[in-house]
């Protein structure tokens, strides 16, 4: 044990895996719950303000819920209910025996630096207690404020009877057989709604700026958010997801609903991705209407252009800002840029983990790589770089993202592409896979990181833990073998052919360019060639895949067609380059 004392106020994902991480680094560790109890967001509490519903399930599927080295057992559902989600971190805590460094019903009053030391002041028994600390890591969480919009038109309806969703569930039963409108399109909006449309009388849900919902699953029990890999993030990741955006507007129109009103004004993936599309199946049956922003209030009337309605309530689920963090740090800057959205380059003796927000997979899952981050530079395990080069990064990554998540960037200037960001973190950990290495030393384990649904197993097949390195393989093994494991392979076949042909197409040109003209006529007549027994190959495949309904024999028969492919464009790719043995007259 160092002497090293590390405070960590907030004990929801991102304080409990902070405290377990700096333990394993053997820092000394407090951590500070100012409620009766751990989990943040994920512990249920009619009575408490914020948090998950009643009948909440994850947004996110398990595959990103788990710890890395403590995952959920067999058998969890893919969305599982928060009690599940919150009971697994309960026993996360007694496993890595961790209660004895909690201090709950500890609300901290503010945090301020003095003489190089931290001071974290709470009340106890009616006096103040100081306490003293080398470094800080603050845990408090994104969703802890609730946003109130300063709107002109919203201001004109009955304030009592204005209710941020923070406190939907104390105020439930109002609701009954009433008028509402509900405002924002994120998940706690569509949740609510859902929830509402069994219950109320009608719900008007406005979006604004249009926001883009995609299905949880994609089949009965297939999770939407495994269909990405390495494979695709590092060769076609901007491709790829205008394909998945333009296959869900294929299937269920404008922004994954269709619903006019709702357009999105981002291109998908390049904003906040609402994971769920329950409610739409609430338009059908009559109960919600969708509508635009609101143009005007008059007493009770809410005007949305087209539709006009007599309203009881209006819920805003207009998200969270960050203001509690103003009396907590009333001496730190907590709003300048953070290394990597957790370091303040000027004093790295506080951090920040839990501040990130990413469109797909899961806050613990980047919370669990900057608690091990945060630990290891504690520890003097890994050195940051100066002042000036964290200074230069921030500002490159919030360009960056600035322009990536231009119509979210105003009100979550945390958004992040949650396989870029873990990458980086790991980076700085050293604990990304090289890809290159693996490919010629492991060539096995190469293909299932590459071309099988991304994950944050990634990060710990190389663990000196014995342990932990065995759970990451199992872990990897059941997505390779998953359902979407399976069909991923197969789209990732189909890429790896495209590719191959754009490959020998560049190639042609070059060997054009170099052989003359009609050489190069003649490469491009054998390579159409080619690509037409393809297409024509890869669609008897799906034919017959798509007759045979199931998923499994898509993979095998897509793998036979490619192979069949690979072959016959090696035979032609050998024939076209071989000038001597062609006849170019
Ligand atoms: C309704 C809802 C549903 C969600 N569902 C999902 C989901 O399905 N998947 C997903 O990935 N994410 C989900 N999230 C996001 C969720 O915030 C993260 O999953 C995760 O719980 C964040 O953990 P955290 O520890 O950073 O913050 P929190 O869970 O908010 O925990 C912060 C803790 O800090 C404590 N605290 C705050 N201030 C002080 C203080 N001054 N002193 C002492 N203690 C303090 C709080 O009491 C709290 O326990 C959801 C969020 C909400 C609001
Ligand atoms: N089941 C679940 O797992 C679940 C359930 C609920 C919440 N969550 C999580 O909880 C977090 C918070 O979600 P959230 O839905 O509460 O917030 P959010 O995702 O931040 O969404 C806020 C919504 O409010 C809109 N909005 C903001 N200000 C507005 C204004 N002035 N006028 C009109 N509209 C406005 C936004 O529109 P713009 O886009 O135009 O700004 C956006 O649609 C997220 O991390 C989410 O994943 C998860």
């Amino acid at each position: 044990m160092t002497s090293i004392k590390v405070g960590i106020i907030g004990g929801g994902f991102s304080g409990i895996y902070s405290l377990k991480y700096c333990l394993q680094e053997k820092l000394k560790c407090k951590l500070f719950e100012g409620s009766n109890t751990i989990g943040g967001v994920w512990k249920y509490n009619k009575d408490k303000s914020g948090g998950v519903l009643k009948n909440s399930h994850a947004s996110s599927s398990l595959a990103f819920l788990h710890p890395t080295d403590f995952p959920f057992p067999e058998g969890t559902a893919e969305f599982p209910h928060h009690s599940v989600v919150y009971n697994h971190l309960e026993k996360y805590v007694d496993y890595f025996n961790l209660r004895k460094h909690i201090q709950l019903n500890t609300y901290i009053k503010q945090v301020i630096k003095n003489n190089n030391k931290w001071i974290i002041s709470y009340f106890k028994n009616g006096t103040t207690v100081n306490e003293i600390f080398d470094k800080i890591i603050i845990c408090t969480g994104v969703h802890q404020t609730p946003y109130i919009p300063n709107d002109q038109h919203l201001s004109k309806f009955n304030q009592k009877k204005v209710i941020h969703s923070h406190y939907y569930e104390q105020h439930r039963e109002q609701f009954e057989n009433k008028n509402i409108v509900l405002i924002g399109g994120g998940e706690t909006a569509h949740d609510i709604a859902t929830d509402l449309a069994t219950y109320s009388k009608h719900v008007y849900m406005s979006i604004r700026n249009g926001q883009w919902f995609q299905g949880k699953i994609v089949s009965t029990n297939e999770p939407a958010d495994l269909f990405f890999n390495r494979f695709m993030h590092s060769i076609w990741a901007r491709p790829y997801a205008e394909f998945i955006g333009f296959g869900n507007e294929l299937m269920w129109g404008d922004g994954g609903t269709g619903v006019k009103e709702w357009k999105p004004k981002s291109r998908y993936f390049n904003s906040f991705l609402t994971k769920g599309r329950e409610h739409t199946l609430w338009i059908s049956k009559g109960r919600i209407t969708p509508c635009g922003k609101i143009i005007n209030i008059k007493k009770n009337l809410v005007d949305f252009g087209k539709v006009k309605a007599k309203i009881d309530y209006i819920i805003l689920c207009t998200g969270y800002e960050n203001t509690h963090l103003k009396k907590l740090l009333p001496k730190t800057n907590y709003n300048k840029g953070k290394f990597k959205l957790i370091f303040d380059p000027n004093d790295t003796s506080i951090s920040y983990c839990g501040f990130v927000r990413p469109v797909v997979t899961s806050i613990p899952l980047i919370c669990e790589l900057q608690a091990r981050l945060i630990s290891k530079v504690y520890s003097n395990q890994i050195q940051l770089p100066n002042v000036k080069t964290m200074m230069n990064t921030i500002i490159k990554d919030t360009t960056r993202r600035k322009e990536r998540f231009a119509k979210d960037w105003h009100r979550l200037n945390y958004l992040v592409d949650p396989y870029s960001h873990s990458d980086e973190l790991a980076t700085l950990l050293d604990c990304k896979p090289n890809m290159f290495n693996l490919f010629f030393t492991n060539n096995s384990l190469w293909r299932t990181i590459f071309f099988y649904p991304w994950s944050q197993f990634h990060y710990t097949i190389f663990s000196k833990n014995k342990r932990t390195k065995e759970i990451a393989f199992k872990q990897l093994e059941k997505l390779r073998t998953s359902l979407a494991g399976q069909r991923l392979k197969y789209f990732a076949d189909i890429g790896t052919v495209i590719l191959l042909v754009f490959v020998l197409c560049i190639i042609t040109i070059i060997s054009g360019i170099i052989y003359g003209s009609r050489f190069l006529l003649k490469m491009l007549a054998n390579i159409g060639i080619v690509v037409s027994i393809m297409i024509i190959l890869v669609g008897i495949s799906m034919i017959i895949s798509i007759q045979k309904g199931v998923t499994y024999t898509l993979r095998k028969d897509g793998n036979f067609t490619i192979k069949l492919i690979l072959v016959i464009l090696v035979l032609s790719y050998i024939r076209i380059t071989k000038p001597n043995l062609y006849n170019c007259n």
